[in-house]
């Protein structure tokens, strides 16, 4: 969980500069103004990525495939149509292969213990592209996205109402380390892992922020800065739809929900999104961030990459986090 952070204070970092190149004048540009946007360092030439995906994806594809490419290394895009891995080769041996044949493997898995064999058996670096228990390279994204937002990351309170889910999990995990408060409203039944809920309350505690846990949304929003929800049914649970969506009713956030919320509140939602998680007037509003959020996936991926696959650094002063 330190890696985790570690690669998020990093990345986040780095993204800037990669996205602002290394000309000074461009460095404190608005992405959308920077003169030298589209001009790349090709930190990742001669380098490959075996990227592996077991369930569909639009944006950790997407800003992997690009990101990688625009670094000038070759992504490899393997379903289980087109791998061995699960069908007639082991994870053991693919672990081996892979490490001989590419530089880094981002993977994204219905079991986490597919993950951990997997960096268990390689000699290269598995990135976590989503298991039912995690999504951290999503919440390099939140962080970049919030840290250019608010200006800074420290002191802000993040409210989440929705599913104990695999985003929730990696913020629980990445919010105490940088100062973030967290106030999480789940449905009965719908809480988070027992186990990571343990580990985070330890990290808390340990870096002095607040974590707390109600079961009225409301209650959640209450001064938060920044409002988030995820899918009620995530990939793998579509057999329990209805009922999800019936035990999830009362969670759907709305300008009531944000009218307790501190006056600066902005909104987050990973995607895809479906209109009974947060209506489209708090989505389509001026204070949610969801599409630069969806956009800030490549510039913290490929931040990510080079951090794990280089010895670059960035040359700008380290950002206020
Ligand atoms: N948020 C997210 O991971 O999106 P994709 O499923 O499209 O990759």
């Amino acid at each position: 969980f330190s890696q985790e952070v570690y690669v998020s204070e990093v990345s986040v970092y780095m993204t800037m500069e990669i996205i602002s190149g290394p000309n000074t004048e461009a460095r404190h540009c608005s992405r959308t103004e920077c003169p030298v946007k589209h001009k790349y360092l090709p930190l990742l030439q001669g380098k490959s990525i075996a990227m592996i995906f077991e369930k569909r994806s639009t944006r950790t594809r997407i800003s992997t495939e690009t990101g990688f490419s625009l670094l000038g290394g070759h992504p490899c895009f393997l379903t289980p149509q087109d791998i061995h891995l699960g069908i007639n080769e082991s994870t053991k041996d693919t672990a081996r292969v892979l490490s001989g044949l590419t530089d880094l493997v981002l993977a994204r898995v219905y079991n986490h213990s597919l993950l951990e064999e997997l960096e268990k058996e390689a000699s290269i670096p598995i990135i976590n592209g989503l298991s039912e228990l995690y999504h951290p390279i999503q919440i390099l994204a939140d962080l970049l996205t919030l840290n250019e937002h608010y200006g800074s990351l420290k002191g802000l309170t993040v409210a989440w109402i929705g599913d104990g889910n695999n985003i929730l999990h990696s913020l629980m995990m990445s919010l105490p380390k940088l100062g973030v408060n967290l106030r999480i409203a789940t449905p009965k039944g719908y809480e988070p892992d027992a186990t990571i809920t343990w580990e985070a309350q330890h990290l808390f505690k340990q870096f002095g922020t607040d974590m707390q846990m109600f079961s009225e949304p409301l209650e959640a929003a209450q001064g938060s800065n920044v409002l988030v929800t995820d899918t009620w049914v995530s990939m793998g649970q579509e057999e329990d739809k209805k009922k999800r969506i019936k035990d999830f009713q009362g969670y759907q956030i709305t300008m009531q929900t944000a009218s307790v919320a501190a006056s600066d509140w902005t909104f987050l939602h990973c995607l895809p999104r479906k209109s009974e998680e947060v209506n489209d007037e708090v989505f389509y509003s001026p204070r949610s961030l969801v599409f630069t959020e969806a956009e800030n996936r490549k510039w913290t991926i490929m931040g990510l990459m080079v951090c794990i696959l280089t010895d670059y650094r960035p040359q700008i002063p380290q950002l206020k986090l």
